[in-house]
């Protein structure tokens, strides 16, 4: 009875090794928000994440708290939600170092983005590169998560957490929760402006929009946008990347549906199009954006914000790692 009225818990979390995008936003953010009503959740600001590549302090540091202002700005609701900065919780730390002793070289091995990621950071491929998905997987499992909204490209990451609670659990008995990826069906797939054939990335900021950027550099970066030359405004992913790419924004940022949007812009040119994108997308974030530089203005308050989040967040992770140092024969302190 008790268990059915519980509500099951989302865990999830976005680096702070750049400024929040549109993407971001479409793509999980918005999401989460949804989410907070029928959910017990819990997102993180993972800067212990951002690490496992080189990250300037002070940058870092500014873009954390940023985040965490853009975060309730975009609806996060830290009455509702548990919003907390990941290195203010020593057990993801803790938990990480027990999950590595129970994950094999060859899994982390097969991950897609460790192999991507240490060919872009040829020069500097660490231990924390390799053992970024044990963190993940600490990240999730010391919440007990049920389920964690993630990207595709994060899917393989939530797997392996899987296998390896499962494989602890195994020996141990029934300690963690085995997570599902939750990959949102109605999330839009944000790409590049510049290139199409790539997601919205912070690392390519020509092609991308940032939730901070002021109206006129989203009406340049939409004016620049990449189509094509047979100039109707149609979906077609194959054919037409880059304008399904601002159809998809259009229907996401306005709530239209494709049939919709395509109608409305029969007949009309790729000018006109795109200023009624970049339009859209400024009537989103603008309020956004407002809002977030009025947060961090107000240090105080984010400071409350995130130390009221962090004791939250820590209540629940002593009580799972407690259990995991008991199940491994740590003496109790
Ligand atoms: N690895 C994720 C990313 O780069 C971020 C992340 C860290 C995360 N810990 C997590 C996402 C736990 C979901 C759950 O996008």
């Amino acid at each position: 009875m008790e268990n059915e009225t519980r509500k099951k818990r989302i865990f999830s979390g976005i680096q702070p090794s750049g400024d929040l995008t549109l993407g971001s936003y479409m793509g999980a953010i918005s999401n989460w928000v949804a989410m907070q009503d029928e959910y017990d959740c819990v997102y993180c600001i993972v800067d212990m994440h951002a690490i496992t590549v080189r990250q300037d302090p002070a940058e870092l540091r500014r873009r954390a708290l940023a985040q965490l202002a853009q975060y309730i700005a975009c609806g996060l609701d830290p009455e509702k939600s548990i919003l907390f900065i990941q290195s203010h919780v020593p057990q993801h730390a803790e938990l990480s170092w027990v999950l590595g002793c129970y994950t094999q070289f060859g899994e982390l091995s097969r991950m897609t983005q460790f192999k991507q990621k240490s060919q872009q950071h040829a020069d500097n491929i660490t231990a924390g590169l390799f053992t970024y998905p044990v963190l993940m997987a600490a990240d999730i499992l010391l919440y007990q998560a049920d389920a964690v909204p993630v990207g595709a490209d994060q899917k393989q990451h939530v797997e392996l957490c899987r296998d390896v609670a499962q494989r602890f659990n195994g020996i141990y008995g029934d300690v963690f929760t085995l997570p599902e990826p939750f990959i949102p069906k109605i999330g839009a797939r944000v790409m590049s402006l510049a290139d199409p054939a790539n997601k919205m990335s912070k690392s390519d900021p020509d092609g991308c929009v940032f939730l901070m950027d002021a109206p006129d550099a989203v009406r340049r970066k939409f004016k620049r946008a990449v189509t094509d030359c047979d100039s109707s405004v149609r979906f077609d992913r194959e054919a037409k990347p880059g304008v399904s790419n601002l159809l998809t924004i259009f229907c996401a940022a306005t709530g239209s549906t494709l049939e919709q949007a395509e109608v409305e812009f029969a007949g009309q040119g790729y000018g006109a199009f795109k200023s009624a994108v970049a339009d859209a997308v400024i009537a989103l974030t603008d309020p956004i954006r407002t809002e977030s530089q009025k947060l961090m203005q107000d240090k105080a308050y984010l400071e409350n914000i995130y130390r009221d989040g962090a004791a939250r967040a820590a209540a629940i992770a002593r009580r799972t790692l407690r259990k995991v140092y008991k199940k491994v024969g740590f003496v109790e302190r």
